[in-house]
């Protein structure tokens, strides 16, 4: 008898200390957020993806009533981010902006230590970005004519930048050099902005990277473009033509971002999360200034986890038989 009531005592004590917990979680849950956010991204301070994270950041964090800290966890294509943020807390205060890259890395790399498409809730799209391939101010060459001409005459003695395995502009310049069928000497750095930078300087010949940044400088002439990897020119620069109009036949790459938190965070903070980035997508200011960039904000029916994870889906299945045919990285 006495062993029956000490266990009833017991397992009574252990309901009520679930329900506790449960109940505190719950109200953990609804309180969030009661501390500022950290919004990883992949690459380095200054670049596209950098840019597109602060410039979102603040209005996200407007809604939320917290403020939204961008912590630049550069390296290795975006996988170091990545696995970091997978194997984050999944309380709300770790959510992830990052693009393409998120896809295009299964096929790059042998072995990565989580999956893009379980190892994370999907918060939803973000924009897509065209990318335009430039040249140092300084090249003798003026168009995608010229430019091919120099190529095939220097071969390796250009020096192409990129932002690692996994990055947007590797795969872009990779699949420029396998339609050419040249072999250039390929400059990595954490991020576009810091190749953007040594580009501007005049210490990388080409870089092919986002109009995020990059549109002032073409039409200043700091830069020259040779190319848009859009089928279509973009409207903020409609002197350059296309890669595809200039020989390279269906050269495209847009540059789409998504926005993630670890497994298992909560839905109801997933929820907040969502509505917080539709609010700053919405904001007039973000709508300008990714507009002036050429940046397409994704219909709203894309902003959730069901677009994001359905076109990461889509996306790792159509990256990964072009990588491999154009043998990148071989
Ligand atoms: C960046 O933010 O530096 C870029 O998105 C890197 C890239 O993928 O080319």
């Amino acid at each position: 008898m006495k062993i029956k009531k000490s266990i009833f005592t017991g397992v009574m004590a252990s309901i009520a200390a679930g329900g506790l917990l449960l109940s505190n979680s719950a109200i953990a849950q609804n309180a969030w957020p009661t501390k500022s956010i950290s919004l990883i991204v992949p690459f380095a301070a200054g670049g596209p993806t950098d840019s597109v994270a602060r410039l979102i950041a603040v209005p996200m964090g407007q809604a939320l009533g917290q403020t939204v800290v961008v912590e630049n966890v550069p390296g290795a294509g975006g996988t170091i981010a990545s696995t970091k943020v997978a194997r984050a807390t999944p309380d709300g205060y770790t959510i992830y902006l990052h693009h393409m890259g998120m896809a295009t890395a299964n096929a790059l790399y042998d072995k990565l230590p989580y999956d893009p498409l379980t190892s994370f809730e999907h918060i939803g799209q973000v924009a897509d970005v065209p990318m335009v391939l430039l040249g140092k101010k300084t090249l003798p060459a003026n168009n995608f004519k010229e430019l091919e001409a120099y190529i095939r005459a220097n071969g390796s003695k250009v020096t192409m930048a990129n932002a690692g395995p996994g990055a947007v502009s590797q795969l872009c310049g990779l699949l420029f050099q396998s339609r050419l069928g040249v072999k250039l000497t390929n400059v990595p750095y954490k991020g576009t902005g810091p190749a953007l930078t040594d580009l501007l300087g005049g210490q990388v010949d080409l870089l092919c990277d986002q109009t995020t940044q990059t549109i002032p400088y073409i039409k200043d002439g700091s830069v020259k473009a040779f190319g848009t990897t859009t089928l279509k020119r973009l409207p903020a620069i409609p002197n350059v033509p296309t890669l595809d109009e200039q020989g390279l036949k269906g050269f495209e790459v847009k540059v789409w971002h998504g926005m993630y938190a670890p497994k298992g965070t909560p839905k109801p903070i997933l929820d907040k999360l969502n509505a917080a980035l539709k609010k700053a997508l919405n904001t007039p200011d973000v709508q300008k200034r990714l507009a002036d960039a050429n940046i397409d904000i994704v219909p709203v029916g894309k902003i959730n986890d069901k677009g994001l994870k359905d076109h990461l889906d889509a996306e790792i299945n159509k990256w990964g038989p072009i990588i491999r045919k154009a043998n990148i990285p071989d």
